[in-house]
């Protein structure tokens, strides 16, 4: 039987968040044309560092060779159920595996697995499986769409497999419809999620805001910052792989949205204010990451702003004070309690801890991520960070230079001990 229980080890609270290290992932292949997708997707999840079992079906080996597999895994790669080399195989697979993911899945394997059958390693494998499954089907558009493909992948959603698209798109027969396997970019995320289900975090809902904030002149001009929304969306990833729910909130240039989060984007200070101040009810943990802008034009052009081809005369624009979010969430919180706790953000160019340490009073944090921007390695542009962790009683960690993934796990890792701090203190 398939079960939605996922029984691996509930995650201690971990210094470095490393979801697939060491993860046994089983990777189904069966007879589609998409199987060289799978190729890359192994790929992938052994470059970060699971070790990934392949089992193809006999029609998957027309596709594709056990070698390319082989290749990319550096390990056995499982064809027949009758090689009788080892000792209840199909057991052994399927018991000691943290997920079994089957990309592509044909709608005859489909309609096999919500019967029951077992008449390949890979099916056999399935219903010896106690881990989370996860099934990406692929196919022509008129097999998904029968009537008889459909009651098959609802009988496997009640029993708790987790179904990745199909997606939409030109198919291999030059139709375009529904029936393309998902692309392994989005598999590697979804299996990401399942296999951080257990974090420290589970449970728990996060909002992260990040970017920096667009504040419109006219039409086509706006005044923003440096900042990329690199960190915000590493601190994302990185509550993700911890297990919480993340709201991430973004402004127009953040790139590589978290897989798994629900993303708000916005563009001025005041839509990240409206943002944040509507998700947070509710949530454990706001991380304020967005470099917000702190004054706005006073009004914007409805019409582009014009020069004067008889004139030399510059612009002056009338900028006023934009609302400070976290003084908001400080007042909303004193009424509702949430979010429970609150990590800002400082970005300073000179007397970085003192102005830190007076943000983190002045809007009642619980946290602050101080960072001089003007120190090589840190700050906005770049991969790389280096930050000193305050809260008020003083310094928490000194940060040093490094990824801004690292960063991230490490505040994380602060905020979960803060969160299982507060739940032992209100026990
Ligand atoms: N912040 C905010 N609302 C604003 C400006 C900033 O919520 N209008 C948040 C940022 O997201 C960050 C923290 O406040 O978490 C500190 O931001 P920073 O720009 O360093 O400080 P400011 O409060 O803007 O003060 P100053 O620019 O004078 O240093």
């Amino acid at each position: 039987m398939v079960t939605p229980i996922c029984p691996f080890a509930t995650l201690r609270l971990m210094e470095h968040i490393d979801v697939m290290r060491g993860r046994r992932i089983l990777l189904g292949v069966t007879g589609s044309i998409a199987c060289y997708k799978s190729v890359d997707l192994a790929s992938k999840l052994t470059q970060a560092g699971a070790e990934v079992d392949v089992i193809l079906t006999e029609s998957a080996t027309r596709f594709v060779s056990p070698l390319s597999f082989r290749s990319v895994t550096g390990r056995t790669v499982y064809t027949d159920m009758w090689d009788l080399s080892d000792h209840v195989r199909h057991v052994g697979l399927g018991e000691t595996a943290d997920l079994l993911l089957i990309a592509p899945a044909t709608a005859h394997t489909i309609a096999k697995l919500a019967a029951g059958l077992a008449d390949n390693l890979l099916t056999l494998t399935t219903l010896a499986a106690r881990c989370p499954v996860l099934v990406a089907p692929a196919m022509d558009g008129g097999m998904w769409q029968h009537p008889a493909t459909q009651a098959n992948v609802t009988v496997l959603a009640e029993r708790g497999v987790i179904l990745a698209g199909p997606a939409e798109g030109r198919m291999a027969s030059g139709m375009h419809g529904k029936g393309r396997m998902v692309e392994p970019d989005d598999l590697f995320g979804n299996a990401r999620l399942l296999l951080s289900r257990q974090g420290p975090l589970h449970g728990r809902r996060v909002v992260v805001s990040a970017g920096g904030t667009r504040e419109a002149i006219d039409p086509v001009r706006f005044i923003t910052n440096r900042s990329s929304g690199k960190q915000g969306v590493a601190v994302a990833q990185a509550a993700l792989d911890a297990g919480a729910a993340v709201t991430l909130i973004v402004t127009p240039g953040c790139e590589q949205w978290p897989f798994g989060a629900t993303v708000i984007e916005v563009e001025s200070a005041q839509d990240m204010a409206e943002a944040v101040l509507a998700t947070i009810d509710g949530t454990d943990v706001l991380f304020m990451v967005a470099a917000v802008a702190d004054f706005k034009p006073e009004s914007a052009a409805e019409r582009k702003i014009k020069k004067s081809d008889d004139s030399d005369e510059g612009l002056t624009l009338v900028m006023t004070r934009t609302t400070d979010i976290l003084m908001a969430v400080k007042e909303s919180r004193e009424m509702s309690g949430y979010p429970r706790l609150v990590l800002g953000f400082a970005a300073e160019t000179h007397n970085a801890a003192d102005y830190g340490r007076d943000k983190l009073l002045r809007k009642g944090l619980d946290l602050i991520a101080v960072n001089d921007v003007t120190e090589a390695g840190a700050g906005f542009a770049g991969d790389t960070n280096r930050v000193l962790l305050l809260d008020s009683s003083g310094i928490v960690e000194a940060m040093p230079l490094q990824s801004k993934t690292g960063i991230a796990e490490r505040l994380v890792y602060h905020i979960t001990a803060a969160l299982n701090d507060d739940r032992s203190s209100s026990d």
